[in-house]
This record gives C-alpha cells, sequence and structure tokens, in this order.
C-alpha cells in the first residue's frame, strides 16, 4: 500500500487514464479527489471507488480546470475533506486532431486554456499545501510534446509546453520538496483515442497504424500508463524530479 494516509487530485478522473489511476490510488490507500466537468462521470467513479475501496474514500467535485475559481474550490474542497493534499494528477486535456489551416483562434484557445492552462491553475492553488506535505506532481503530457504529430500542431504544442512548463517548476520547487514529473504515453485505447481515431478518414486504417507506430505493435492500456503515473507520484521515484517519461512501447524509436 504505497498511498496509505495520502491524499491524491485526479483531473480527468472520470474517464480513461484519469479513471484508472485514480482506482489504482484508492486500491493503493490514497483517498482520491476526482475533479472532471463531467459530473455525471466523476459521481460515477467516486461511487465506485467507494463501494470497492471503503466509503468516504473518494469525493467527486465537478470542476473545469481552465476556470481559476474551480481549480481554487477544489483544493479547498480537497482540504475540507480530507485535510491534507500530497499528490496532483494533472490528466485534463481536450484533443484538437486537424490541420493548422482549419483551426478557429477560439479552438486554439479553448485547447490552450484546458490543457496547459488548466495545468498551471491547478498547480498555482495546489502548490501551498504541497509544499507543506512535500508531495508530488505528475502531469500527463503526450509523447506528441517530445517529438511532433502530423495533423495534430495545436494540442502537441499544448503538450509540450506541459513538459516546459514541469521542468521549470521542478527547478522551482526542488528545495520544498515537491516533484515535478511528466508521462508522455503515445497511443492509450481509452475513450478520448477512440474518438479521435473515429474522427479520421479511415479509421479501420487508422487503427492498424496505430498498432504499426509501437513496437510493440499496440497501443498502451490506460492500466499501463497509470502504473507509470502511480510511480512518479509514489516514494519510489523520491530522487526523480523534471523528468518527461515516454511510455511509449518504443514509438518514440521509429517515429
Ligand atoms: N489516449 C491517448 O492515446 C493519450 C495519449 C497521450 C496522452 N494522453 C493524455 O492522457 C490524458 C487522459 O486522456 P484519456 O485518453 O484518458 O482521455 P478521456 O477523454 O478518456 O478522459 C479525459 C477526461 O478529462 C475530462 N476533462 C476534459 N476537459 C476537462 C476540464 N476542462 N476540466 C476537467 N475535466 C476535463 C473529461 O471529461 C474526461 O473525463 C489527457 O491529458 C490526454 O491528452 C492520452
Amino acid at each position: 500500500m504505497r498511498f496509505e494516509g495520502k491524499v491524491a487530485i485526479v483531473t480527468g478522473g472520470g474517464s480513461g487514464i484519469g479513471e484508472v489511476s485514480a482506482e489504482r490510488f484508492a486500491a493503493e490507500g490514497a483517498s482520491v479527489v476526482i475533479a472532471d466537468w463531467n459530473e455525471e462521470a466523476g459521481r460515477r467513479v467516486a461511487d465506485r471507488l467507494n463501494g470497492a475501496y471503503g466509503s468516504g474514500c473518494a469525493i467527486a467535485v465537478r470542476t473545469d480546470v481552465s476556470r481559476e475559481e474551480e481549480a481554487r474550490n477544489i483544493v479547498e474542497r480537497t482540504l475540507r475533506a480530507y485535510g491534507r493534499l500530497d499528490i496532483l494528477f494533472n490528466n485534463a486535456a481536450v484533443i484538437l486532431p486537424k490541420p493548422l489551416a482549419a483551426i478557429a483562434a477560439e479552438e486554439f484557445d479553448r485547447v490552450i486554456a484546458v490543457n496547459l492552462k488548466g495545468v498551471f491553475l491547478m498547480t498555482k492553488h495546489a502548490a501551498p499545501e504541497l509544499q507543506r506535505t512535500r508531495g508530488a506532481i505528475v502531469n500527463m503530457a503526450s509523447l506528441n510534446g517530445l517529438v511532433g504529430q502530423r495533423q495534430n500542431p495545436v494540442y502537441a504544442a499544448s503538450k509540450g509546453a506541459i513538459i516546459a512548463m514541469s521542468k521549470s517548476l521542478a527547478l522551482d520547487f526542488a528545495a520544498s520538496g515537491v516533484r515535478v514529473n511528466c508521462v508522455c504515453p503515445a497511443g492509450v485505447m481509452t475513450p478520448l483515442l477512440e474518438e479521435w481515431t473515429l474522427r479520421q478518414d479511415d479509421p479501420a486504417a487508422t487503427v492498424q497504424a496505430l498498432n504499426d507506430m509501437h513496437p510493440l505493435g499496440r497501443p498502451a492500456s490506460a492500466e499501463e500508463v497509470a502504473q507509470a503515473v502511480l510511480y512518479l507520484a509514489s516514494a519510489e521515484s523520491s530522487f526523480v524530479t523534471g523528468v518527461a517519461l515516454p511510455v511509449d512501447g518504443g514509438a518514440m524509436l521509429g517515429y
């Protein structure tokens, strides 16, 4: 039980990698706060965790991470419910799989507001308590934030910026004992990737291409990515900070 007595906020915890990570945190003893703008999804996950791992181990608070008052609110709600905060997993994001010419300025603003400003706002409001507990921040980036991706310039830019911000904050927070790391998956089979696949011209060919781009022959499962998230959030990684960890089945090698 790596997280006994610890408290974690998981943004975007109502689906996909966030949901599976929230479950793994609870399974290893943490109290978990699900911050998702999809209220029903967040509540469904919290209810399930309370049933499986002990009543009161999870709460869901409807949160749009791109809105400062909501980011401040979820940290306050966490402290009211559990009295401390040890782990911030910034995972919520939206996608924008389009070529540059087809992207409206408002779409650019929306992706940057959720994916990048959301990480900034959550970190800003969680940092004082994380510094008190000498906690850990795990930010969800992407392999495309390291190496780029066709037809995905703005989303990739948001992920590249998360990596740069994480490294900068790893420096700023090191003295207070707070570690900041990123996870960089390639493909992960979640509702988000399924949505992206269906939006492509030839979804069947896209699935094949997805398998082929990973030397291990398939995209990751959400569980495989969650394992990396939990490692970076746990004391097992106590000397790891400022890292952007590919969890990509070797995709970076032959990208
Ligand atoms: N699936 C992949 O292939 C893949 C690859 C690399 C990185 N990622 C990253 O992993 C993370 C999780 O992706 P996923 O595939 O599990 O997606 P998902 O769509 O299954 O889950 C994302 C969750 O975030 C929530 N969310 C979105 N905007 C929000 C906001 N403004 N405030 C609060 N919650 C919000 C959604 O409601 C949803 O529950 C994302 O950061 C994504 O960019 C995914």
